[in-house]
């Protein structure tokens, strides 16, 4: 196994997850996912049965919004069953419009979905070849909560060190090759003590416009990698983003994929709730 698919944050938008799956498709021989499969967008049960189904081995951990989806759902069934994500709501403040969308992601899912996203783990320790991977949505912490909602920016967001401190601040972070988040929707990737690659974030700083495909070479050093969003991505691109990680040739290549976007404007704008259609909720993220 040499050639992997990372991808995070598909969001329920499943134009744009089609479209990257279909360029993965000869090109991998697994497939990671940092969570957020589900919420805000309107696909949720074909974006679910297309990575459920996938036909590579597959390495995935849990998001807030799969969180908040499955919780939602089994509000319908049993309350009782859902506790352990209520804390979810008590601690964390939910955007009303994102909310929202939990509720109608909810009502779209069957009970197979459901256990999907139920057994979606925190964090998920693995190896591919000789190369040592921590996956997990939010940020490498201790602290449960943590790696679901805490934020983890690159630079300019966030100062490099604060970045890098805090990917290693749990221990069993310390020892490996890879780490892997997702959650800002921002792609970057730091090898060490450098960001070797950021964003549009980064090119509004410094004026030039990165070109997609992007290719680096890949170090033998400690990298921590977000590969930006599919299905919304927040860095000023609007196209889906993911990584390929050439583990044989050393590569690692950072994409950005156009997809129908009318299609999906004309979706959210059948089902779209009135309390949401008429916000900045699509704008602020696409
Ligand atoms: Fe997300």
């Amino acid at each position: 196994m040499v050639t992997v698919g990372i991808i995070s944050d598909i969001h329920s938008n499943y134009f744009a997850l089609e479209v990257v799956l279909e360029f993965l498709n000869d090109k991998i021989d697994a497939l990671i996912c940092a969570g957020d499969f589900v919420g805000y967008g309107f696909q949720p049960t074909e974006c679910l049965e297309a990575m459920m189904d996938y036909s590579l081995p597959t390495y995935y951990c849990l998001g807030n919004h799969d969180v908040g989806v499955r919780y939602e759902f089994c509000q319908q069934i049993d309350p009782k069953i859902c506790r352990k994500d209520l804390k979810f709501f008590l601690l964390k403040k939910v955007r009303p419009a994102a909310k929202t969308m939990f509720t109608r992601n909810a009502q779209d899912i069957s009970e197979a979905h459901y256990h999907f996203l139920e057994n979606l783990p925190l964090f998920f320790e693995f190896r591919i070849g000789k190369r040592s991977f921590h996956l997990t949505h939010g940020t490498p912490s201790k602290k449960e909560m943590d790696k679901v909602v805490r934020y983890l920016p690159a630079p300019p967001i966030q100062p490099l060190r604060q970045t890098i401190d805090r990917a290693n601040e749990f221990s069993g972070t310390k020892k490996v090759d890879i780490i892997i988040i997702g959650h800002t929707h921002q792609r970057f990737f730091i090898n060490r003590d450098r960001v070797q690659g950021w964003s549009h974030i980064g090119d509004r700083y410094s004026n030039k416009l990165v070109r997609y495909p992007k290719e680096f070479n890949f170090p033998r050093d400690k990298i921590i990698l977000n590969p930006g969003a599919v299905g919304q991505p927040r860095d000023g691109n609007s196209d889906a983003s993911f990584v390929i990680l050439d583990l044989e040739d050393s590569k690692l290549t950072f994409h950005s994929l156009q997809y129908s976007r009318e299609k999906f404007y004309q979706i959210a704008k059948q089902k779209c709730p009135p309390s949401i259609q008429d916000s900045t909720f699509w704008e602020i993220n696409f």
